[in-house]
């Protein structure tokens, strides 16, 4: 199938608001005026509960998964092994812009992580398991996602270029772009960081001290 048309399909694949259809249709509630207001796994969790925020957070992870899958369906760079790269990569961008910029949502999405860490997931599994050791260390101990969400997200940069030295410069500049596009949708996160502010999720302990 054409380039371009996959990276449509892999727009509208991330475009898929889970959580506004699940508060919507589950709940006659729009998660984005509840919580945080954010369209993600965290407010889900944080709104409705473990549940939906499982289930929010694993559909949203599979849209990135699925988005680099479609490269198989360009058969033609199979033995193009760089091509093929590059090309997952459009794909998963392209999920992870929907998710932030839903057509089916008015394009009021969420941070784009879950998705993103789908993406990373596709195309590398053991940068993806890096990351989620990050990811988890922080928020465990300090039960900010947003934070874990950054930390993890600056690490992929960090794995990408100097620990597993990629070689391909359309990943080593996505990898890049991606630490600034998530430290860009958490601004607001930050600010509430910087001011004590931020919201904790009760994971891993039962009290807050
Ligand atoms: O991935 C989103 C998460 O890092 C923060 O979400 O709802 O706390 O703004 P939220």
């Amino acid at each position: 199938m054409n380039g371009l048309l996959l990276i449509l399909l892999a727009y509208l694949i991330g475009s898929i608001p889970t959580s506004v259809w699940v508060s919507k249709h589950f709940f006659k509630i729009d998660i984005r005026e509840y919580g945080s207001g954010n369209a993600g796994a965290t407010n889900t969790y944080r709104v409705l509960g473990p549940k939906w925020g499982t289930i929010v957070m694993i559909v949203d992870m599979l849209k990135g998964m699925l988005a680099v899958k479609l490269a198989f369906l360009a058969p033609e760079l199979l033995d193009h092994e760089t091509r093929f790269l590059n090309l997952q990569i459009a794909l998963g961008l392209a999920a992870v812009l929907g998710h932030i910029f839903p057509i089916w949502a008015d394009f009021r999405g969420g941070k784009g992580v879950a998705t993103l860490f789908g993406l990373v997931v596709g195309i590398s599994p053991w940068t993806a398991l890096g990351c989620s050791g990050v990811f988890l260390l922080v928020l465990y101990l300090t039960r900010f996602v947003s934070l874990s969400s950054i930390l993890a997200s600056v690490a992929f940069p960090i794995f990408i270029l100097i620990i597993f030295n990629v070689d391909n410069p359309v990943y080593r500049v996505f990898a890049i772009a991606v630490a600034l596009m998530v430290i860009l949708t958490h601004q607001k996160n930050i600010t509430r960081l910087l001011k004590g502010a931020e919201s904790k999720v009760p994971i891993f302990k039962k009290r807050d001290k």
